[in-house]
């Protein structure tokens, strides 16, 4: 069944698939790289870099009074602009870096302050997904919907954890302490766009980090709200997006998985004494 796209959608959709090109022919020569003394760090910051500037050569093109918010260079496009897209040209650098097939570009729209749509694209499984407001969530023409499972000891839940000296949130690690007793199993694949695709499309549970950025986390949050699921901070708080962390579940598992981790935060409780 073919589904028919906007003209929005598929201004994004033409800019992550000519860079998606390039990546996939950069990633090729990763694997040749890992077994030199330097390894392939230069190359890949070389390639992300690229990725970049095709994609905005082709955002710009198309609209060229949309502002620019991108992780390498940063904000650009017109000061007065209404609208502005949201990029990361490689979600998932540390797995690109290793051969490991597991990244995404990522591409939001964004009008007024609000997403107004998202492209994920993972050219080396063929999936890309996308999502514009009131229209649905998708992974290539096929519908998506996130998962109906309703008990914490169903679920799987997919993280992110810190690296490279990044700092832990105060309580990541009895939250997954207690998220590993407490449900089917944790994954941390090292693409939080890919990530909330993933809820999106039923296969993850639930998914939450701290300390995303916006290009990290926009376009997938349209996808999880228009499959039906929830998305927020950590505590609730209203703005995942620009905020310190991201929570995002099903539409059953919202309360329990907040109730779980807000659990984790409160002192032990304490034990008489004897
Ligand atoms: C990273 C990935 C990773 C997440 C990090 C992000 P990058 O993005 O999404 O899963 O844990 O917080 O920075 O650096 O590969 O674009
Ligand atoms: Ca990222
Ligand atoms: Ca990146």
């Amino acid at each position: 069944m073919s589904v028919s796209r906007s003209a929005l959608i598929n201004v994004m959709v033409r800019a992550a698939e000519k860079a998606a090109r390039t990546l996939i022919r950069d990633f090729g020569e990763v694997e040749q790289l890992q077994v030199s003394k330097k390894g392939p760090a230069d190359f890949v910051s070389a390639a992300d870099l690229a990725a970049e500037r095709t994609i905005r050569a082709e955002l710009v093109k198309a609209r060229p009074d949309f502002g620019l918010l991108m992780e390498e260079s940063g904000k650009g496009g017109p000061a007065d602009a209404k609208s502005r897209w949201i990029v990361d040209p490689l979600d998932g650098t540390t797995n690109f870096l290793h051969g490991v097939p597991h990244w995404a570009i990522s591409i939001a729209a964004e009008t007024d302050g609000m997403i107004v749509a998202g492209v994920i694209h993972d050219p080396i499984n063929d999936e890309l997904f996308w999502a514009e407001r009131g229209q649905g969530a998708y992974v290539n023409s096929k519908r998506l919907r996130v998962s109906g499972r309703r008990h914490l000891d169903q679920a799987l839940v997919a993280t992110g954890m810190p690296f490279k000296g990044r700092k832990l949130a105060p309580n990541y690690l009895s939250e997954l302490d207690l998220v590993m007793a407490e449900t089917s199993g944790v994954r941390r694949f090292g693409s939080a766009a890919l990530d909330l695709a993933y809820v999106a499309a039923g296969r993850y549970d639930a998914f939450w980090e701290y300390g995303l950025s916006p290009w990290d986390s926009a376009a997938g949050a349209i996808l999880v709200t228009e499959a039906g699921g929830f998305i927020s901070e950590v505590d609730g708080g209203a703005n995942p997006i620009f905020g310190t962390s991201v929570l995002a579940t099903n539409s059953e598992l919202n309360r329990p998985i907040r109730d779980l981790i807000r659990r984790a935060g409160s002192p032990p409780a304490k034990t008489a004494s004897v």
